[in-house]
């Protein structure tokens, strides 16, 4: 490999990427050529560094310098500053990189953000270009895959996945090893190792994130785990909507075959496996496994009951495994460090780390791993770096739509999965919606409930017709027609539904009404009964007023779409709520904040 004196890592994400991030490549490559630095410094394009609010990032290394929201333009002056001149240009830095009253600048292992992470699943993500199987292989991979076809039978393999106490990520938590050794004992002349890079839940982006920033990973683990199984074949079922990772998974998979760690005889041993890419349906219950394999066989991705599970009858009918991206993306390095390793970090039931994807009402939105038993307030707080603006943080909404809310009272609570269920949510894939003073907590049950009846596949009646009654019953709350007695009706229908659809997502779509009515069972009462939505949010229930505050400049009433608001010049001004359509123009024209919503 040749040597170089600087390198220039530019986040190919598709946060960064939707923001320019391929511009500022090509930007860096012309300043850099023009500079004669050629030889000097390598620009490599990588996945996400998580810290996605900051994007467009480029870090320089060896310094480690920062820089966020990078434009074009700035491809010339770190070039003709920073990587000429060795003069690293702080106003483009991360504002967190500079030390308080100092000169000093840190480098990005030093940012707050990064401090209490521990990136396992993400660590070649915004350190190596995805698309180069040898930075892959500097980094120990594929070791693990010669490891385990040289050294290690089967049910090695499989002892140490148990002995590590990985459970699986993609939402139920199931133990891996346990998992593997069904499909091991299963009978069948084919079984199938099935990668579900579905990801269907609104907010969620680890697994894109992991397959865009270090596809290898995911085919290594997929080699491994067909080693345990007994598996010749596999399939990543990926979303369509995820073009940079099905594109950069493509390459690698190309590349493992070239190499010869994917296909007939890897590494002279006898072992043959290959793998192929199956893009995914463009529906949410897609992701569900007996779903997912319908979907596969090429019929309509409909659930059907279990048992018998995939591991015993799977695609069409063989063993089968699935796992998720993030599942497979720890299991590498599990070979290569250890059950004891893995299991050094975590909780006593939840071992190793979780990558969440925060985002929300919080400052530092993006792609976070922590260790599992990590509190709610590291994770708001240390980590997100509070909520904007200054308000006051309400709650968490984890586990997606079939999930719950966790609330202010439970931040010193770690996030493990069975501590979540115990607080009436899930750890579900990791989405991690933060929510402050302005939202309200039944118009957040009815977002997700909206979604789960948009995608139920119908087959099954408490879920096609239960939900679509559920969230009639939210709307009719929200927009101020609740009667006494709907939290009760609503309440006893989540559960019927919960007892008795057929899958997942029936089975957990209450979840957000239900947690929701634990925690936040005087916001329903409020709409219902006094007519008022406390944070303001549900139209119907809001009246606009103009407080003493007014200094009667006009301008709300030059924007008021209606013309429903009357005044004099340096007069207080007055809105006719007969007429007004409660659109908030207003109150976002008015200088001193005279205009309130109750
Ligand atoms: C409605 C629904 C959607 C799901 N979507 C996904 C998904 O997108 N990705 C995923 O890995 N698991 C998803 N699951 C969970 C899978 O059915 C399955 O449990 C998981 O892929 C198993 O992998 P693991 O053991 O590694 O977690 C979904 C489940 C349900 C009920
Ligand atoms: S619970 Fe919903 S998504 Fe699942 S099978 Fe029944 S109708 Fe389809
Ligand atoms: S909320 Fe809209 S319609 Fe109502 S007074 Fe303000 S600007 Fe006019
Ligand atoms: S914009 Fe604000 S200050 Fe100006 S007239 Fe309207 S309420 Fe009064
Ligand atoms: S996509 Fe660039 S930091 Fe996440």
């Amino acid at each position: 490999m040749e040597l170089y004196r600087s390198h220039v890592l530019i986040c190919g994400g598709t946060g960064c990427t939707s923001s320019g991030s391929d511009k500022i490549e090509a930007r860096f490559h012309e300043e850099i050529k023009k500079n004669g630095l050629e030889k000097e410094v390598k620009v490599i394009r990588t996945g996400c560094f998580g810290l996605c609010e900051v994007g467009p990032v480029v870090v320089v290394y060896p310094e480690g310098s920062f820089y966020a929201h990078v434009k074009e333009e700035d491809a010339k002056t770190i070039t003709e500053e920073h990587l000429l001149k060795g003069r690293i240009v702080k106003d483009l830095l991360y504002y967190e990189s500079i030390e308080e009253d100092s000169d000093q600048v840190k480098s990005i292992n030093e940012v707050e953000f990064y401090k209490k992470q521990v990136r396992r699943v993400l660590r070649n993500c915004g350190v190596i270009d995805p698309e180069n199987i040898e930075e892959y292989i500097a980094m120990d991979g594929y070791a693990a895959l010669g490891k385990v076809l040289t050294e290690m039978e089967p049910a090695d393999v499989i002892n140490i996945m148990k002995q590590s106490g990985l459970r699986g990520r993609g939402g139920g938590g199931f133990p891996t090893g346990v998992k593997w050794s069904f499909a091991a004992g299963a009978k069948g002349d084919q079984k199938y190792m099935i990668c579900n890079a579905d990801e269907g839940d609104p907010g969620a982006f680890m697994d894109r994130s992991v397959l865009e920033g270090d596809p290898h990973a995911i085919i290594e683990a997929m080699a491994i785990a067909g080693y345990a199984i007994g598996s010749s074949q596999g399939y990543v079922y990926i979303r369509a909507e995820y073009p940079i990772a099905v594109h950069r998974l493509e390459i690698a998979i190309g590349q493992a075959k070239e190499n010869g760690l994917l296909g007939k005889d890897i590494f002279g041993t006898g072992f043959d496996f290959d793998l192929e890419i199956r893009l995914g349906a463009g529906a949410f219950v897609c992701g569900e496994e007996t779903a997912l394999l319908q979907s596969i066989e090429g019929f309509r991705g409909m659930p059907r009951p279990k048992p018998p599970f995939p591991a015993n009858k799977g695609l069409w009918q063989k063993p089968t495994i699935i796992n998720n991206v993030e599942t497979l993306a720890n299991i590498p390095q599990i070979i290569l460090n250890g059950a004891e390793w893995f299991a050094s970090i975590g909780t006593e039931k939840s071992k190793g780390t979780k990558v969440f994807a925060l985002g929300g009402k919080i400052n530092n939105t993006g792609l976070i791993e922590i260790p599992m038993g990590t509190t709610l307030r590291e994770v708001i707080y240390d980590i997100g770096g509070g909520i904007p603006n200054g308000k006051k943080f309400k709650a968490v909404q984890t586990g997606g739509p079939s999930g719950g809310c966790i609330t202010y009272e439970h931040l010193d609570q770690p996030l493990d999965y069975d501590n979540l269920i115990a607080l009436g949510s899930m750890m579900g894939s990791g989405g991690m919606i933060v929510l402050d003073e302005d939202n309200c907590m039944v118009d957040i049950a009815r977002f997700f409930l909206d979604f789960t009846v948009d995608e139920s596949c119908g087959k099954c009646t408490p879920c096609r017709e239960g939900t679509k009654r559920m969230l009639e019953m939210l709307v009719k709350i929200t927009s101020g027609q609740g009667e006494e007695g709907d939290i009760e009706k609503l309440e006893k229908l989540a559960y019927t539904i919960k007892d008795s659809a057929l899958c997942g997502l029936g089975q957990t779509a209450p979840n957000p009404v239900i947690s929701t009515i634990r925690y936040f069972r005087d916001e329903y009462e409020a709409h219902i009964r006094d007519k008022k939505c406390p944070a303001g949010v549900c139209k119907n229930l809001l009246t606009y007023y103009i407080t003493d505050a007014c200094i009667g400049c006009t301008k709300c009433a030059r924007n008021c779409p209606v013309n429903c608001i009357s005044g004099e010049v340096k007069k207080l001004h007055v809105i006719d709520s007969d007429n007004c359509i409660k659109c908030g123009a207003c109150m976002e024209a008015c200088p001193v904040d005279a205009i309130i919503k109750r």
